[in-house]
């Protein structure tokens, strides 16, 4: 198993200075490049997800969680649902203001589209602050549903993210 997770580790780069200087970048997309390592990640994506109670619906965070959270919904047979910036659904959304390294940043749902009660993995590529996906499970939350898992292919262990979280957390891959 580790051996799977080492090549997709190794297939994720690291641009420093990017995209401004002391900030180490990991860039996902060498993995999406490869398609023999895209399809292993979304297995072992899969298969940690089955470790829970069953997901009744995958929420996916813009714009990074779109590229895996349709692959996972569609393997659980479960429906997928965005959570987008602001201005950007159409309809009725219900809102979570959060706080970014500079000001604040807002995400959005659809109202109704996730149920009261409905059990809900969260899925984004990268957990740094925790900021971002702890607004996504505030909001998921605030609507009336069950987070039972938020799940991140990356974890920067520096920033202590995870401690911010009050929902199970995972993540694949850790980099200090
Ligand atoms: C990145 C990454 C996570 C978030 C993690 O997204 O994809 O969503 O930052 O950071 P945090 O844990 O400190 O909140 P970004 O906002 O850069 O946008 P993108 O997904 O649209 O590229
Ligand atoms: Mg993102």
């Amino acid at each position: 198993a580790l051996q799977r997770l080492n090549r997709i580790r190794d297939a994720i780069t690291t641009i420093p200075d990017f995209p401004k200087p002391g900030i180490y970048f990991k860039d996902i997309f060498p993995i999406l490049g490869n398609p023999e390592v895209f399809s292993e990640l979304n297995e072992i994506i899969y298969e940690a997800s089955k470790s829970m109670p069953q997901v009744e619906c995958v929420v996916g965070l813009e714009s990074r969680g779109f590229l895996f959270g349709p692959i996972l919904a569609q393997k659980l047979k479960v429906p997928f649902v965005p959570i987008r910036k602001k201005g950007k659904l159409p309809g009725e959304v219900v809102s979570q203001t959060f706080e970014l390294e500079y000001g604040t940043d807002c995400f959005e749902i659809q109202r109704g589209s996730v149920t009261k009660g409905q059990k809900v993995l969260i899925i984004d590529d990268l957990l740094a602050t925790g900021g971002t996906m702890k607004a996504a499970s505030d909001l998921v939350t605030k609507v009336g549903a069950d987070v039972v898992l938020c799940l991140c292919i990356i974890e920067l262990l520096g920033l202590k993210g995870a401690k911010s979280l009050d929902k199970p957390f995972k993540s694949l891959i850790a980099f200090d």
